[in-house]
């Protein structure tokens, strides 16, 4: 027997033996979300259940990729004050704890992604069963949005798996397989996607012991351990967030540590905190970003072009690294060079990658397998996609694309991974010149997500849109940019980074140049990035740059790099190096902060950034900070360079930039632009 609720993304069937199935099934969308409509209507159906008493309720999700993948993040940007967030939240907690007291077993049946209130809403039933494959992904990733989970996720988890696991994935937010949530005990059962129904059954059938957890586990929730653990996951989460930057966390150590041994007064202390931080600054940034982060997957998404097979020519640092990633990713891949010694060393640190990521033997030798040196470039014939990622010079690239593009297919997307050769200058050796198209991957390509897609006027636009569904399959964001000098990406990054070179040249500490560049919030400080990426690699770039956007090279760098002080790779740039460590000194004691240090390499980068955006490097304004966020890691707690202008006021900002140009000449000459820069966003 059916019964549809008045919401129709969900309903309940009752089977013979009285179990009342439970699905999740959201409307016109392929992933099922807990907005406010979709809770009220659980709720309701939960207490028709209660009328009819089943034998025992499954909940489960027609979704083929998974259970439930959270909250509905759209409804958090418009929560306009703490006291209709708080409401919001108290509500949910209402709905999961109508749940938690059915008065029959309760089971959540997953598969795939279970998420935030996902997880929360599975926590509120008395067991809990998953997909054993790697597909299926549990997880709190609240922290990442700078909020803890609301819904009761950490007054349920903790007393169930210890503090020790269960603040390990609220802190991270990462997410485990259902086999990983099975040693911890988020989850009872970890089966083969066969068995999945029969377990579900099983436990209303023969309901056992709900969960316990283990003596130690228990232990760690002790008034008299906690203080100290609250300590240990400070210093813990210390090392990968400030708490002026990111405040959940440690609001989520507070709350466990003062209420973890009352359940009423941790919901309601959960509640209060997720309420405050959800409509603080920090947490509606990081949720514009996870919105600016959908917004460029949605890019690829209407394109019918399904990549099998990629072709990469060049295996050095890039080219090498690309080849993994594809092949990671479950391409399969061809790698050329000139020789094969030349690609060795790419199949080495390939093999490092796939190790450290897919761990289990097997399924590392099966990516090993999907990536094939190919010095003799046999797999252009049959490539869906050829990626060039040899030496930046465009005589040699030329001369390849030559060589390439009578063995290419018609509809294989021919890419180049150069950084600052435009599309220009390099299609003139195509006969077919409208087919070349940039895909900019940044280094470390398994750590950057984004990759530019660079083209131009004369770029074939069905091109531009294979080559973003494929930066899609390979699971990275793209940026469709302007073929202009340094795209987006290095060319706002290089003002900050000469900036801070002129800094440490006038006798500014590096270390203290570093400490307020991470004091805005940038992941690291530009002196020991610019020594991480290769000082000759900056020289070259900002050489480059600097003769099409009029910027002067500092001299330090040149000197730098003609005393062979490469940076990290040689031992010794701006710092001394030691086990791959830079060496700071502390700054000494007579020495005053100078409140110009950090003022002088931001505003240059926003005075770049609204020069990119008066000359329409990126199509839409949002673009822009995703790209500054997920490209550099452009403070995201700030939401990205257009969102701080707006934030600190885009005329007290050109102010500060018109007084550094007095002072300090012309570098800091406001770009046009300045004056129409507010209110650009059309995002929240
Ligand atoms: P690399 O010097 O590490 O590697 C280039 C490789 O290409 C070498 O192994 C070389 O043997 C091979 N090669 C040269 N000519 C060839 C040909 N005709 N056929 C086959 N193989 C050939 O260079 P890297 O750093 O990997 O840069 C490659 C490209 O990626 C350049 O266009 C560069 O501008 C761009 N890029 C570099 C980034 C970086 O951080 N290094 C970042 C983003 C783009």
């Amino acid at each position: 027997m059916d019964t549809h609720s008045e919401n129709p993304d969900l309903y309940t069937h009752i089977d013979e033996d009285n179990i009342a199935w439970l699905h999740f099934d959201k409307q016109n969308a392929s992933t099922n979300v807990l907005s406010a409509s979709v809770l009220e209507a659980f709720y309701d159906e939960l207490l028709e259940l209660v009328e009819r008493a089943p034998r025992g309720l499954v909940i489960l999700s027609d979704k083929s990729n998974g259970f439930i993948a959270g909250a509905d993040v759209n409804e958090f940007t418009r929560l306009e004050n703490h006291g209709q967030a708080l409401s919001t939240i108290q509500r949910g907690q209402e709905v999961f704890d109508r749940l938690a007291s059915l008065p029959f077993p309760s089971v959540a049946m997953i598969h795939g992604f279970c998420l935030g209130g996902g997880l929360e809403l599975a926590l509120a039933c008395r067991y809990r069963v998953a997909r054993d494959d790697r597909g299926t992904r549990l997880g709190l990733p609240e922290v990442r949005l700078g909020i803890h989970p609301g819904f009761g996720g950490s007054v349920r988890l903790t007393p169930l798996v210890g503090a020790l696991h269960a603040m390990d994935l609220m802190l991270s937010g990462r997410t485990v397989d259902g086999r990983a949530a099975k040693r911890m005990g988020v989850i009872d059962h970890a089966v083969p996607e066969r068995h999945l129904k029969v377990a579900a059954r099983a436990m209303i059938l023969n309901p056992p012991v709900p969960h316990r957890p283990g003596k130690l586990q228990a232990l760690s929730n002790h008034a008299w351990v906690r203080p100290a653990l609250a300590r240990l996951f400070q210093h813990q989460v210390g090392k990968k967030a400030r708490r002026d930057h990111y405040p959940a966390p440690y609001a989520l150590i507070d709350i466990w540590q003062r209420h973890a041994d009352n359940e009423r007064s941790m919901m309601h202390a959960e509640a209060e905190s997720v309420a405050e931080l959800i409509v603080g600054p920090a947490a509606q940034n990081l949720i514009r970003v996870f919105l600016l982060q959908e917004q460029l997957k949605a890019l690829g998404r209407q394109v019918d072009f399904k990549p099998r097979r990629v072709h990469v020519i060049g295996a050095g640092i890039m080219g090498g690294d690309i080849a993994a990633w594809c092949a990671y990713r479950g391409m399969q891949v061809t790698l050329a060079d000139q020789s094969p010694e030349r690609i060795a060393p790419a199949m080495k640190r390939a093999h490092a990658l796939f190790k450290r990521r897919l761990k289990r033997t097997r399924p590392v030798q099966e990516a090993m397998d999907r990536l094939m040196p190919d010095h003799k470039g046999m797999g252009v014939e049959r490539a869906d996609v050829v990626i060039e990622a040899i030496f930046e010079d465009a005589d040699a690239k030329r001369s390849l694309y030559q060589q390439l593009e009578p063995r290419m297919r018609d509809d294989a997307v021919l890419a180049t991974n150069t950084s600052s050769i435009p599309l220009q200058e390099l299609r003139s050796a195509l006969s077919n010149p409208a087919r070349l198209v940039g895909l900019h991957f940044f280094n470390p390509v398994a750590k950057m997500q984004l990759v530019e897609i660079v083209r131009d006027n004369e770029t074939d636009a069905a091109v531009v849109a294979r080559a973003i569904a494929f930066t899609r399959a390979i699971d990275r964001l793209p940026l469709p940019v302007s073929s202009t000098p340094g795209f987006l990406v290095n060319r706002i990054l290089m003002p900050y980074l000469l900036e801070a070179v002129e800094l440490e040249n006038e006798g500014v500490p590096a270390a203290e140049i570093d400490r307020q560049a991470l004091e805005f919030g940038m992941p690291m400080g530009p002196i020991e990035l610019a020594d991480t990426v290769g000082l000759d690699i900056c020289l070259h770039v900002a050489e480059n740059l600097g003769q099409h956007l009029g910027t002067a090279v500092p001299g330090r760098l040149r000197d730098l790099v003609n005393q062979g002080r490469l940076g990290r790779k040689s031992g010794e740039g701006f710092y001394q190096y030691k086990k791959g460590k830079a060496v700071k000194s502390g700054t000494s004691k007579g020495h005053h902060p100078n409140p110009d240090v950090s003022d002088r390499m931001i505003l240059r980068m926003l005075n770049e950034v609204v020069t990119c955006l008066h000359e329409q490097v990126v199509d839409k304004a949002d673009h822009l900070d995703a790209g500054m966020v997920y490209g550099t890691g452009f403070a995201p707690f700030r939401g990205g360079p257009l969102r701080y202008i707006e934030t600190e006021g885009a005329d007290t900002l050109l102010e500060r930039l018109q007084d550094l140009e007095q002072r300090l000449g012309s570098r800091f000459k406001p770009a046009p632009g300045w004056e129409t820069v507010s209110g650009f966003s059309d995002q929240p």
